[in-house]
């Protein structure tokens, strides 16, 4: 299967009108405005490429939207970044989850400072070499920053692609054949508008559920189409979930308008980020046992309730489910060593994940409803 869809791209692209062609005139038209996109005919600058893709990784275009701009005022150019504090860049990165990506990002301004004397490498090679830049990132940004003929290829293209040939075999088996598929169809002019435009059409007509195929520019040349079977594709083997951990989150409030406060270790999951206490996150979890790890705060008596409902969180790997514990502390109670009181009315400044942001919600929604003292 995969021999004859690569045979058929190829024969198409040497006879036909190039699909790359109708997709770039679409583009020209259609294109979304994006921040982060040079107006036609103007040189991107590829710092603001680089920052716009590591942010989308992983992370919805809207949402990226609403921080990008921000970041770039705090953070304008490579070198404002690489002279920045770790701790500062966290901030500014926090709400966009998946945070090793704020400390590549980092890592990756210092680099290209020392290594590349403040300018961007302008090929595939030289920038996977740098933190936090894998196969796609390097592509995206050699094609749109520096018009190299390279292929970046995201959930997105995959689909766009795995529908044009109706590609047979499943993802992620088929990972390499599409994006042989799409480096065939790429032409050798404007690479950086044709990733784009594959970026364009995979988030606004050729979408997972209900795609606007009649609006597409390849319609007439999709055999998912052909076949009236576009949501079949790509197809799929069925992946195994990462089983729910369990946890306890501890929010301790403190009577001068603070809370309690502490920094998760510096390397794994959600590294250097801030956080309310919590127990470890674990499958086998014992409910009952969780108040055993609540911080040990100097106040006598120290009452935890704990609060109606949980907290869920999907991470990459795994579900979580929290419960929350609540305290109220005098004023002038002294933190636990390694952990702080912060003022609550500064928390949008603190490099808080998504995760402790809704625990904190959770808990101030509900801690002044009665439920009963544990
Ligand atoms: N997703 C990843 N990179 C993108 C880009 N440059 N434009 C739009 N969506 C994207």
């Amino acid at each position: 299967m995969a021999r004859s869809n690569l045979a058929v791209a190829a024969r198409r692209t040497s006879i036909a009108a190039p699909d790359s062609e109708r997709l770039l005139t679409w583009y020209d038209r259609y294109r979304r405005e994006l921040p982060w996109r040079a107006p036609p005919g103007a040189t991107p600058d590829p710092y603001r490429v680089w920052l716009s893709e590591i942010m989308l990784q992983q992370t919805r275009t809207e949402t990226v939207v609403r921080y990008y701009a921000r970041f770039l005022v705090r953070f304008p150019n490579v070198r404002r970044l690489a002279r920045a504090k770790l701790s500062d860049v966290l901030k500014a990165w926090a709400g966009l989850g998946y945070y090793a990506r704020g400390r590549n990002l980092h890592a990756c301004a210092r680099a290209i400072v020392e290594r590349h004397g403040g300018r961007f490498p302008d090929n595939e090679e030289a920038l996977r070499a740098l933190p936090g830049i894998g196969a796609y990132t390097a592509a995206a940004v050699a094609a749109i920053a520096f018009g190299r003929k390279a292929a970046p290829v995201d959930g997105n293209i995959e689909r766009v692609i795995a529908r044009r040939y109706a590609v047979e075999t499943p993802l992620p088996a088929a990972k390499p054949e599409l994006k042989r598929l799409t480096e065939i169809l790429a032409p050798d002019h404007r690479a950086g508008d044709f990733a784009q435009a594959m970026m364009d059409l995979g988030a606004t007509i050729c979408t997972p559920k209900r795609p606007s195929c009649s609006l597409c520019p390849w319609n007439d040349r999709c055999e998912a189409y052909r076949r009236g079977a576009q949501e079949t594709f790509p197809l799929r083997t069925p992946k195994v979930e990462g089983a729910l951990r369990r946890g306890a989150a501890f929010v301790a409030l403190r009577a001068d308008g603070t809370i309690l406060l502490r920094a998760r270790p510096p390397r794994g999951l959600l590294g250097a980020m801030t956080e309310v206490p919590t127990t470890e996150w674990s499958a086998d979890f014992n409910r009952r046992g969780g108040l055993t790890s609540a911080p040990k705060l100097p106040t006598k008596p120290l009452k935890w309730r704990r609060l109606p409902g949980r907290v869920r969180h999907v991470f990459t790997h795994f579900p979580l489910e929290l419960d929350v514990y609540a305290a109220r502390v005098p004023k002038g109670t002294r933190a636990p060593k390694g952990a702080r009181f912060a003022k609550l009315s500064t928390l949008a400044g603190e490099a808080l994940p998504s995760l402790m942001r809704k625990v904190v919600a959770h808990a101030m929604r509900l801690e002044t409803k009665p439920n009963k003292a544990v």
